[in-house]
Order: C-alpha cells, then structure tokens, then sequence
C-alpha cells in the first residue's frame, strides 16, 4: 500500500485533496527531479488494485462500468433521433469534456453521421480560455444549462464530471438528471469513494454532492445510473487537479466513447479485453511519452528561466494539440496566480480550427486572441531572449506552415523549442524545424500505437502533449518558487472550494486555529486589519467575489499570521521578497526563533 492510502494518513481529507507523500520536496528539486517526480505520481494512475482498499482504474467494477456506459452510448450513436450524450464540468474537467465531446463529433461527421456529443462548462465558452471559478459554485446555473441545451430530447445520457465529486455545479446537474428518469441517465465521473463526495451543504438547495451521490449509487444496481471513480491518488501539487484528474478524465471518456463509436458505426463488440486493451493504450503513451525525461526536463529548465526573469512562455499548437496548449495556458491563471501573459497558448487557424460552441470570442479582451495569426500581429514583435516559444504539432500538420513560423521566431530569439509526434514511418520528415530549434522532443509512435485507427492516435498523441505541457507549465512556477513543499502557495481564492483549500494550507502551516485563519485570509481579501462584523457574517460568496480582484491573497494571510504583523506590513514583506517560497520560508524561520 502507498503511504496515502492508509487510514490515518491526512484522514479527514478527499484522496483528490490529500497531499501526495511523493512530491513533499518539489519545491527544492532540479528540472529533472521535478520531471521524474510527475513521472511517479503518472505512474499511480495504473496501479493496481491488489492490497489496497481503493477501486482503481483496472479495477474489473471500473472496467464494466465503461462497458455499461459504452453501450448506452453505442444506443444513443445507432438511433440519433431526439437523443444527446452530453459532457459537463467545472475548470480542466469542462475543457476536457469540450475536447472530447468535439473530437468526437468530427469523427461521428467523418462517417457521415450526425454529431450528437454536447459539451457544458461552468463559466461558458469564456471558461475554456481563462479562469472563472465562482460559477462552479452555482447549481442552479449547473441545471439551467442543461435544461436549456436538452430541451426537445427525448433521451440524454449525461456524463457529469468533478474530479473530487465536489462541483455544486455538476451537483445540480445530476439532482436535475435523477428528477426525469425518463428522459435522463446520469453519470458520474470523478477520482474520490463516493462516501468522500463534498457534504458540505450548497445554498439555496436542499441536496449535497454527497445526496445526490447516495441517489445514485442505488440507481446503479439497475443501471438506471452509473459511477466511474476509480482512485488514482493524490495529485503532484496538492489539489491540483488540472494534472491526474484531467488526464484520467481524458482517458476514460476517450476509451467509453471509441468503443461506442466502432459498437455502432464498425459493427464491433463491446468486450472486457477491448476495453482494457484501450486502457493499456494510454499506459503505453504515457510511458513513451516519459521515456524522453531528459528533453522534457530541458524544457521546463527552459520556462522557468523565463518566468524567472520576467519572460514569457508561448505555445503555438496545430489541430487539437493546439487546443492542449491553450487549456494548460489558461490554468496557471486560477493555479498560480499567474499573469495570462506568463503562459500563453496559441491556435493554428483560431476559433475556427477549436470549434468551441460560441465561435469567436476575440472581442472579450486580449487574452482571448488565440490564433497564430494574433501571434504574429501581438506578440512576435516583443519576444527577446527572456521568452521560451514552443511549437507543438504532429507529422499530419502543415509541416510547411510550421516551419514559416519557426523561421520568423527564430529572427526574434534562439528560445524555440519543437514537441514533435511522428509514427514510425514519418519520423525524420521534420529536420528543417528542427535546426531552428534550441531542442526537439520528438515522440516516435510505433505503427502499433495506431493501430484501432488514426483518431485513437491523435488521442494518445494528445495525452502525450497534456503531461509535457503540464509537466512544463507546473515545473516552471515550481522552479519559480511558486510552490511551497507540494502546496501551490499563490492560489486564488474564487469559490468554495478554493477558500476552504487556502484555509487548511493556511492551518497547516500556521499551526492557528480554522478560525483565526480565516480571519487572516479574510483580513488580506479585503485588505484590512479590522474586520467589522458585518463582513465576518456575510456569506462566502461575496468573499470569493472580492477575492477575485485581489492577488497574493493566501501568501499575504500567511505572513500575518506567522509574524502577527499588520496587512500592509506583510504586503511590504512580500514585496521585497517576491519568491512565495522564499518569503514564506523567512517567516516560518523568524517565528520558531525564540
Ligand atoms: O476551482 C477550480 C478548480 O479546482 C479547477 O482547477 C478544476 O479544474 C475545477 O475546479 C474542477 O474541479 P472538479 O473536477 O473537482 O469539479
């Protein structure tokens, strides 16, 4: 057993919000630990059930579930009439059901079908580029959305996703769902044992995560309702559940919904060992994807370097490996507080080549110009040798087009990194690009790895893309100092969730009681050293609310805490020290000395 998975270890908390023994000393590890050390919380994912007392991934209860949930949806793609499979989450769990649910609309058009896959986030379309927590806390906002976007069906299958069963969002989702059986068959996807779904009560309604759980899990003896939530154990960075989650997100709907697809339009059967056998296809690109450690520790060398001095990182992806760089770009704004310049993603062809519901969204504001061609007009111009550009595509890409851009990066700086996938049989197609380029990651993918067909590869190839770039994403604002032991320290405090997350690490490392913590979380939201009892009284969401204007909000709580010093005193503090770990660790040091 893994230390985590006994009892007494973090007991009070959610496996998806335990810390993970393995990453206790990220923060002082080299680029090439950080690296190994993603590699062996990845590597959690295919653990096996034996000895523990958690369901995993190849757990045969897991396995079958995906077999139900895949003919369900087998049904659904048969006899397309009135019917929907609807994907829906909060943050990273509502960009990967955008990714899957399009990806497999496009192949359901390919073979001349009607696309009946239908994604929903929390926040919108906004959502899928830049960080809107609060709306994950709205259930009624959850059951509104997807009564409105299933309005008309007459059968939706509705797969709701929260990695730590905790999203009021998906909460009410699933409340609505177990209300009209007869039109719905709901679904849950996350990484906890239901008995530790959220319990804490939602406002306004009379169900919790935990009810709405229970309901279910009784619906699923008729498989009239469905759990997946295998345990894949405490995320590398605490809470953070963009990495693991997502990437277990990703795998189990791609492999439920590829053995739909072939069930209905290839005449295939559903099978246990088909099933597994897709399972072990991502296990195998995970490890082709961490057999190249060496290279994927030289880019995260690389942007840390830059966010260290001030530069920026860009990614410029083609075709959906685009769509992976700007989901890992936009969640280092909520993760760690960072800027949306420090890491930017970038789009061949824009909105056009994403295929979000919405189209455009250019005229929201700046961060929201994805294409390359917004690249070249805004940010080609500025780069200097401070900043790491990163070029992210495969052997079918516009190889052409990949080494245009290359060629008018390179005039601006020697920073150009290449990820480039390529089957066996393409693989030195690209050597132009890469004598521009300061390093490539060139992941060979054996003819095998295609072998149930070219979608299941670029799924992998996806994957594959989503660990480097998280992997480089995370190990930068690690190398930043952004992260204290496992805890990122910086993060924003924009709903529930989140508060009670800022609280504990607060109590943690303080040592202060829940209250007195929240008063100092409190007290540096709101930028004051006396709190009136009005604003000690009124409720969370207007704190969340003001939170979210606010930054360094948690290390400023900290500081205060530790040295009982005034707001703006820890702000000064901060400010001469900017590296969070380095501010933090000078606290905790001054308040054991006597
Ligand atoms: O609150 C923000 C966040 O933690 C995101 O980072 C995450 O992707 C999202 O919530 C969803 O969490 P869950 O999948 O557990 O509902």
């Amino acid at each position: 057993m893994r230390e985590w998975e006994f009892p007494d270890y973090e007991s009070e908390l959610p496996v998806s919000e335990k810390s993970n023994p393995l990453t206790r000393d990220i923060d002082r590890a080299s680029a090439n630990h950080v690296v190994r050390l993603l590699e062996a919380c990845d590597a959690e994912i295919f653990q096996e059930e034996t000895g523990s007392p958690y369901k995993k991934l190849f757990s045969d209860s897991i396995i079958k579930t995906m077999m139900a949930v895949a003919e369900k949806v087998a049904d659904i793609l048969k006899g397309v009439t009135e019917s929907l499979v609807v994907l829906s989450g909060c943050g990273t769990s509502g960009r990967l059901a955008f990714l899957v649910a399009t990806h497999f609309n496009r192949l359901s058009t390919s073979v001349s079908r009607s696309p009946v896959f239908a994604y929903l986030i929390a926040g919108e379309d906004k959502a899928l580029l830049s960080s809107r927590e609060a709306p994950e806390d709205n259930a009624q906002l959850g059951m509104l959305s997807l009564q409105k976007l299933c309005q008309g069906k007459g059968r939706v299958l509705f797969i709701g996703i929260s990695c730590g069963l905790s999203a009021p969002f998906v909460a009410g989702q699933l409340h609505l769902c177990l209300q009209h059986p007869e039109v719905y068959t709901p679904v849950l996807l996350g990484f906890n044992p239901g008995s530790q779904a959220r319990y804490e009560p939602i406002p306004g309604c009379t169900f919790t995560f935990q009810s709405v759980v229970q309901q279910l899990e009784e619906l699923t003896v008729n498989q009239r309702a469905f759990l997946l939530n295998p345990t894949v154990g405490p995320e590398a960075i605490t809470g953070s559940s963009r990495m693991k989650g997502g990437s277990v997100t990703k795998i189990l709907l791609e492999s439920v919904l590829s053995a739909a697809h072939a069930a209905a339009h290839a005449n295939t059967h559903i099978t246990y060992m088909g099933m597994l056998e897709r399972l072990r296809e991502y296990e195998r690109a995970v490890a082709i994807t961490y057999a190249q450690t060496e290279v994927i520790a030289g880019l995260v060398e690389a942007a840390g370097q830059s966010l260290q001095c001030g530069g920026r990182v860009c990614y410029l992806g083609w075709g959906s490996l685009g769509a992976v760089g700007l989901i890992d770009a936009s969640e280092c704004i909520p993760t760690f507080g960072a800027d949306y310049e420090d890491v930017r993603g970038f789009i061949s062809g824009g909105y056009q080549s994403l295929g979000n519901k919405d189209g455009p969204l250019t005229s929201l504001g700046p961060q929201f110009s994805i294409a390359h061609a917004d690249f070249e007009r805004l940010v080609l111009h500025t780069l200097s040798e401070r900043d790491t550009l990163l070029l992210i595509y495969t052997h079918c890409d516009a190889v052409g087009e990949v080494e245009r851009l290359a060629r008018r990066v390179r005039e601006k700086t020697s920073g150009l990194h290449a990820i480039y996938h390529a089957s066996d049989a393409s693989a030195t197609a690209a050597d132009n690009i890469s004598d521009l380029c300061s390093s490539v990651l060139k992941i060979h993918w054996p003819s095998s790895a295609g072998e149930s067909g070219d979608s299941n590869l670029r799924m992998q190839m996806e994957l594959s893309s989503k660990l480097v770039l998280n992997a480089v994403s995370t190990g930068a604002h690690v190398l930043k100092g952004k992260v204290y032991q496992n805890h990122m320290m910086d993060l924003q405090v924009t709903n529930t969730k989140l508060y009670h997350r800022a609280t504990r690490l607060l109590q943690g490392l303080s040592g202060r009681s829940q209250a007195r913590c929240q008063e100092a979380l409190l007290g540096a939201v709101y930028r004051t050293d006396h709190l009136t009892v009005e604003l000690l009284n009124s409720d969370l969401t207007a704190h969340t609310l003001a939170a979210s204007t606010r930054s360094k909000v948690v290390p400023l709580a900290l500081v205060c805490l530790l040295i009982g010093c005034s707001v703006s005193e820890a702000e000064s503090r901060l400010a001469r020290q900017p590296v969070v770990r380095d501010a933090v660790e000078a606290c905790l040091t001054s308040s054991t000395q006597p």
